[in-house]
């Protein structure tokens, strides 16, 4: 957190939450413990509130955060037949992280975005009116920027 440790912060607890997620990816346990002694707030509410908002993370994420929409327009559309074959794609369930660490996968509700259903985030960026085929091109532009990136830091 960007204040001093020890020193309780006045800003509001959502916001918080948001940058230590945004600095670390995720709000462990460790963290969790800190802002409470220093906000003065109980634990148990702590992990009420990040365990009730689906944006909120308590384990290291991947490094692409997948959030398909759960919601009937997409379910509807095809959502459910996107939902298995990303798990058999990444190897990883809803609310699970791929072997390689690359993607994690979620479950969310409606991203506005029922017009062009079925859709999904990644990293937060919407992705509409997707198919099989659309998610296999992006998991492979995923997969090879990744693997070119890791032959650049091998020179
Ligand atoms: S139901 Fe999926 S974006 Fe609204």
């Amino acid at each position: 957190m960007a204040k001093e440790k020890g020193k309780k912060d006045t800003r509001p607890l959502m916001n918080m939450l948001h940058e230590v997620q945004e600095r670390h990816g995720y709000i462990s346990e460790h963290m969790l413990k800190q802002i409470s002694v220093d906000q003065d707030i109980p634990i148990a509410r702590l992990y009420g509130v990040v365990k009730f908002y689906t944006m909120f993370h308590t384990e290291p994420q991947g490094k692409y955060v997948i959030e398909i929409c759960g919601s009937p327009s997409c379910v509807l559309n095809n959502g459910v037949r996107l939902e298995k074959f990303l798990e058999n794609e990444i190897g990883a369930g809803i609310g699970e992280t791929s072997k390689d660490g690359l993607f994690s996968l979620y479950k969310t509700s409606c991203i506005g975005c029922c017009d062009e259903a079925p859709a999904m985030l990644i990293n937060g960026e919407p992705h509409t009116k997707m198919t099989v085929e659309r998610l296999k091109l992006i998991l492979k532009k995923l997969r090879d920027t990744e693997a070119a990136q890791a032959g650049e830091k091998k020179k």
